[in-house]
């Protein structure tokens, strides 16, 4: 199994390039589902959730070619995905396919959409917390489907289609968000659903199936209108810059400081965040070309943090915050609300030399003067990378195990941090 070897203590300058958002490619290579036309996604990041999730929906007939260059000769762009659902050739998702990751979950919107049922496993809990389905539930009745529970799957049907309702979510969810609007773009009639996530990947997803001929207004609010169309076409849509993605590398550079320009990416994706890392002691500037982060000499500043649904702190870059924490000029104070159990870097960050206390959903950290480096390892994928920070400042050697975790959403990062000065390499096996 691949690990990363990072050496400590040297600044970040120069420039990254952000990728295509995960968790917006996702659900974006879901909506191919809707349309036997082809849905064509520019800037698809390469990762290995992009890839379990082509086989998985290869599962259900979609087929898949990719076009442009390749990745080493243009090093800066995603690639260029055509996604085509010519005919559904199976509405169950195998537990073997949704166990492996738990978007996979969200095929159940379109094929119900489309096909009238679906079956599809429950995910089941994973490493962050127990994730139920609850919400996705809910909201599909809302729309007229019958829903049983059969040997740990959803059976899920809508005789005649799925008819547009008002839905107010009981508590915010992304996935579920994402399902009821790729369900209600092709269900008779209007559908409103309040309530609803604000991440800008909803607004990206939107902004896609309307380009497949949906009608859909407010994405992005907590109101989004869904007027039914009966069929959607193919489309042409670019996947948005990754969020989390910029919001890490943000923070990698305040915290070895340094200069770097991160190329294809906006500050209006994470304001909070930003915010946060402003108060911590880092000058972020839009350029004409990206985001600008620098932070010369002057300590780290110690600053609270609670996560929450967008606009607010992303649960995805708590993690990362921390780690930055963990060598601030005095106590911080992060709580976490969205995930009851994401707090497992705590215990390896510790081995680096940290000092955190756990107190319920909130982290006590107290900035040391020194982290020391050593081998570590992490059960997730945002987790996995706050070790990469506390890494390129720690003395002498850390070692990042089970490397996998951050090949789910980190593209090449050992290349982008080794371009900008970092002493980062992947040992293989
Ligand atoms: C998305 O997960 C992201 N995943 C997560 O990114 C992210 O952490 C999360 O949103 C929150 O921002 C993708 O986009 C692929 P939720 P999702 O439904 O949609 C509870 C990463 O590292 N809930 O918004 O699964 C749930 O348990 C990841 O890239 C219910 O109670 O998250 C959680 O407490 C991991 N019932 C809260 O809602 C439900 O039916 C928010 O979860 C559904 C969710």
């Amino acid at each position: 199994m691949d690990r990363i070897r990072i050496r400590g203590g040297n600044a970040l300058n120069g420039t990254i390039p952000i990728s295509g958002a995960k968790n917006a490619a996702l659900p974006l290579m879901i909506a191919s589902l809707l349309t036997d036309d082809t849905l064509t996604l520019e800037n698809v990041p390469h990762l290995a959730d992009v890839e379990q999730l082509i086989r998985i929906l290869g599962n259900h007939g979609v087929d898949y070619t990719v076009s442009g260059k390749r990745l080493a000769t243009q090093p800066s762009s995603g690639r260029t995905i055509h996604f085509t659902a010519r005919t559904i050739v199976d509405t169950t998702a195998p537990y073997e396919l949704v166990s492996k990751m738990r978007a996979s979950f969200w095929v159940i919107g379109p094929l119900l959409a489309r096909c009238h049922k679906a079956r599809v496993s429950l995910p089941g809990g994973c490493a962050i917390g127990t994730r139920p389905v609850d919400l996705f539930i809910e909201g599909l009745q809302a729309l007229g489907a019958t829903i049983d529970i059969d040997a740990g799957y959803i059976v899920a049907e809508a005789k005649g289609g799925l008819v547009g309702n008002r839905y107010t979510f009981p508590k915010v969810s992304v996935g579920a968000t994402h399902v009821l609007m790729m369900a209600a773009s092709l269900a008779k009639g209007q559908t409103v659903i309040e309530n609803a996530a604000r991440e800008p990947e909803v607004a990206d997803l939107a902004a896609c199936l309307n380009a497949m001929g949906a009608k859909i207004s407010g994405a992005g609010t907590a109101t989004i209108t869904i007027d039914g169309v009966s069929a959607l076409s193919g489309a042409r849509h670019r996947v948005l810059p990754d969020r989390i993605e910029t919001g890490t590398y943000a923070m990698a550079v305040a915290m070895t400081g340094g200069d770097v320009t991160l190329e294809g990416t906006h500050s209006g994706l994470l304001q909070t965040a930003l915010t946060a890392l402003g108060d911590a002691g880092a000058e972020i500037t839009d350029t004409a070309n990206g985001m600008r982060i620098v932070r010369n000499g002057g300590g780290i500043r110690p600053v609270d943090v609670v996560t929450d649904p967008f606009p607010g702190f992303p649960t995805d870059l708590q993690a990362q915050f921390m780690a930055l924490m963990t060598r601030s000029d005095g106590v911080s104070h992060i709580t976490e609300t969205i995930f009851e159990n994401r707090f497992m870097h705590v215990q390896e960050l510790a081995r680096l030399g940290a000092k955190i206390s756990l107190s319920g959903q909130m982290a006590r950290v107290e900035g040391v003067p020194r982290l020391v480096g050593a081998p570590v390892m992490a059960t997730d994928l945002r987790a996995s990378v706050s070790l990469v920070i506390a890494g390129l400042v720690a003395e002498g050697e850390t070692l990042v195990n089970r490397v996998y975790h951050l090949d789910r959403g980190f593209e090449r990062l050992e290349e982008k941090l080794g371009a900008c000065g970092a002493e980062v390499e992947r040992i293989s096996g």
